[in-house]
């Protein structure tokens, strides 16, 4: 393995810049999953040499006690991923658990990342109030950014599209890069956040849309059930009659409008509100008819993975076998670079 000075730009045969991201399996995907990570995820798949993976074991850091229920989530989401257009042929899509150079990775990273950086992180902080009716007092959960480094590192991203929540995570596996590039040798590049503008989208109830406030539309949510889920949409609460002059800036609604209606409809629509034409009521009924109508294609094609399971394991195995061979790859330069001896290690 020849030495570089730099930290290596990655395999010479693949020049387009590499984009990884990973999302924890719980469940089926909503909205707010949707616009704030996903349709990100899709656009960059069309310019970059882009890896989406299910992060198994960083949901086990919070829900050990049930593994189980994130084994069953996992082939959920990839259907979601793979309904909204994520591309087998341009991504490669695979499964965290399923590639154990990133355990390995993690270890080594271990060795010298210091506590007080796992401590100090906001991140870890705000969980561990968030979800004080658990206890992350664990050994696992305080590594949780040390995994995330194995994953980013473990394909050499130079970009990781996240929410700004994830920041941290990525600052300290640019420092996980410097240290291991410093001690070792230079082989890792040090990843940049790609921070999306991501629209404010409240659930049902007003409140940020989450599972655990059970306040979701999901992007598989029956058409019924979505047009009702609309309809109870809080909108300007400044505006308790028809013939009061509304604000779609003060309605929570509007986002999704914005979201789902074109231009021009959007304009005619923020007018009549300011005018008092349209009331809400009605309003969300245009907004429920077109977002069923850009779900329509989404959830045919969930249909058609829905009933064919084995596609949605043969894509995750194709693609685990992808992630595996690069991961192979890196771990022989981590281990030279470390210096074990690799042919004494049989179980290679
Ligand atoms: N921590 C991320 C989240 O909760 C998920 C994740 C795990 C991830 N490994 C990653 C995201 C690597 C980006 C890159 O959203």
């Amino acid at each position: 393995m020849a030495s570089t000075d730099k930290p290596g730009p990655g395999p010479e045969t693949e020049k387009r810049q590499r984009i990884l991201s990973g999302m924890r399996p719980t469940g089926k995907l909503h909205l707010g999953n949707f616009y704030g990570a996903l349709y990100n995820w899709l656009q960059l798949q069309e310019e970059y040499q882009c890896h989406y993976f299910v992060a198994d074991w960083h949901a086990i850091t919070t829900e050990y006690e049930s593994p189980q229920a994130i084994a069953s989530y996992i082939p959920e989401m990839v259907m979601d991923w793979l309904s909204v257009g994520l591309d087998p042929d341009k991504s490669t899509i695979f499964v965290q658990s399923a590639i154990p150079e990133h355990a390995e990775l993690y270890l080594i990273f271990g060795m010298f990342t210091p506590v007080p950086w796992l401590e100090r992180n906001p991140t870890y902080k705000d969980q561990i109030q968030e979800l004080a009716h658990k206890d992350l007092a664990t050994y696992g959960f305080l590594g949780y950014p040390v995994l995330q480094a194995a994953d980013i590192l473990m394909y050499k991203a130079h970009g990781v599209p996240v929410g700004v929540d994830q920041v941290p995570h990525v600052e300290m596996t640019r420092e996980i890069a410097r240290r291991f590039n410093f001690l070792y040798k230079p082989i890792f590049p040090e990843p940049e956040a790609l921070l999306t503008e991501i629209p404010k989208l409240t659930g049902t109830d007003g409140r940020k849309m989450s599972k655990s406030y059970n306040n979701c539309i999901y992007l598989s949510d029956p058409p019924e059930v979505i047009s009702q889920k609309v309809r109870q949409m809080v909108t300007d609460t400044q505006r308790p009659f028809k013939k009061d002059p509304g604000e779609p800036d003060r309605c929570l609604a509007f986002p999704f409008h914005r979201l789902n209606l074109p231009g021009k409809r959007l304009e005619e629509i923020t007018a009549s509100c300011r005018a008092a034409s349209l009331g809400c009521v009605e309003c969300k009924l245009l907004l429920a008819e077109a977002l069923l109508e850009n779900l329509g294609p989404i959830q045919e094609k969930r249909r058609y993975y829905e009933a064919h399971p084995q596609e949605v394991m043969d894509i995750l195995q194709a693609g685990n076998q992808k992630a595996r061979e690069e991961a192979r790859r890196t771990m022989a330069e981590v281990r030279e670079a470390v210096g074990f001896h690799q042919e004494i290690q049989l179980w290679r």
